[in-house]
């Protein structure tokens, strides 16, 4: 849009950062085996949108200059910004971090920036325009991205998927045992690439993610027999369920990884909340047009097949928001669209109600959100690029 337009663009800002992030992952993933050496790789050929680096990179950017040794320790605490999300907040996760460790941060930053890198580009702080990334938010762009590919590589095997970024999925082209290895292999050195960050509160947060990917997972296999089940009705608590398995799935990544960005700059405690509050808000709007485009684009547009959820079973917000609608919806919900016709039938009422534009509606807020989470940051390019990634979400077609 043409407010969108006037804000700065984020590719200008820290495009040459992202441009060796593909060679890296492949330095990353060298292996003894050629095979696993292909089939880890195998996502990275195709492009990406890379949306989780850019966002690490561009919080990079719009905390180093807000950057002032922090006197306590966040743990991850909960925030009023949001009224239907509350209980996705993370209460587990660094509950037992320790100051001191702030304090030794800066210090190591600067032996770290001096002592060459691991593996990858060379270890110097890379400064534009006076906003500094520095080599540890690069590894962190790294490892987010080997994190979100590895969850791919599994994902596809779990929901049969046919295609991905435009090829064949991972183990229509390899099998099973190839994809769930490589998936493997990526989340190992990605473990890696966390330990050598010597963050613990980072390590510790990223590691959190990981849980959040499989009890998101897990909250979207649960069935719905039960007549109290979270989804039995199409009311508030289904979509609170739902949020909460979409934070889980998609925006804990996000939002963590934005979080662990902001720490890594050595930002306030409230600026690294905010820097959370972003990236959940922002990675929750994801997913929500995520789930819409499934009912609208074209799978060749999309790069992978569109109607997949309903084939899976999930009901997801448009089929929420039909069912309230088209109470004839519910039976089809509860046996997962198993029955004959139950697809079609489905996205016809998905198409025929106005689920679509609420869930469109539903994500504009979040964006919202996520922009209003970034008042707190000092105005910079970086929050102007920022803010116009969360307006890119609305309008993405793939
Ligand atoms: C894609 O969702 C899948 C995820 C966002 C997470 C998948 C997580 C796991 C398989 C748990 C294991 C995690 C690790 C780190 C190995 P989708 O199927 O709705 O989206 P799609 O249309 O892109 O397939
Ligand atoms: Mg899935
Ligand atoms: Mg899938």
């Amino acid at each position: 849009s043409d407010t969108a337009e006037k804000l700065a663009d984020p590719k200008e800002l820290v495009g040459s950062e992202l441009s060796f992030i593909t060679d890296n992952l492949a330095r990353l993933l060298e292996s003894g085996h050629p095979m696993l050496n292909t089939v880890s790789r195998y996502y990275f050929s195709a492009s990406g949108k890379h949306i989780r680096p850019l966002l690490v990179m561009l919080i990079a950017q719009a905390t180093s200059i807000a950057t002032k040794r922090r006197g306590k320790t966040s743990i991850l605490v909960d925030s009023d910004v949001d009224a239907i999300d509350y209980s996705l907040m993370d209460r587990t996760a660094s509950q037992n971090i320790h100051s001191d460790l702030q304090s030794q941060r800066a210090n190591r930053l600067m032996e770290d920036a001096t002592r060459g890198g691991h593996g990858g580009r060379p270890y110097l702080p890379h400064v534009k325009g006076g906003l500094t990334i520095l080599p540890t938010h690069r590894r962190l762009a790294e490892i987010t991205e080997m994190i979100h590919t590895s969850s791919l590589l599994h994902d596809d095997v779990i929901d049969h998927a046919e295609t991905r970024r435009g090829l064949p999925a991972i183990q229509k082209r390899f099998g099973n045992k190839m994809a769930i290895f490589a998936g493997d292999f990526l989340l190992a050195r990605a473990s890696m690439a966390l330990a050598r960050l010597r963050d613990p509160e980072v390590i510790e947060i990223m590691a959190s993610v990981l849980c959040d990917l499989v009890d998101g997972e897990f909250k979207q296999l649960k069935n719905l027999e039960d007549e109290d089940a979270p989804m039995a009705r199409p009311d508030e608590g289904a979509f609170e369920y739902y949020l909460e398995k979409t934070y889980l799935k998609t925006g804990s990544l996000v939002a963590k990884s934005c979080r662990s960005s902001a720490i890594l700059s050595n930002s306030t405690d409230d600026i690294v909340e905010a820097a959370y509050i972003y990236g959940r808000n922002l990675g929750i709007a994801f997913q929500l047009i995520d789930d819409l485009l499934d009912f609208t684009v074209s799978s060749t547009e999309f790069g992978k097949p569109v109607g997949a959820d309903l084939e899976l079973g999930l009901a997801t917000a448009p089929v929420l928001y039909a069912w309230q609608e088209f109470p004839e919806l519910g039976p089809l919900v509860a046996r997962k669209f198993s029955g004959e016709g139950d697809v079609a039938r489905a996205w016809d009422l998905v198409h025929a109600s106005s689920g679509i534009e609420r869930t469109r509606a539903l994500a504009r807020r979040y964006v919202e959100r996520a922009n209003e989470a970034l008042c707190i940051l000092p105005p910079s390019s970086a929050t102007q690029a920022l803010e116009r990634v969360t307006l890119s979400v609305l309008t993405r077609t793939k």
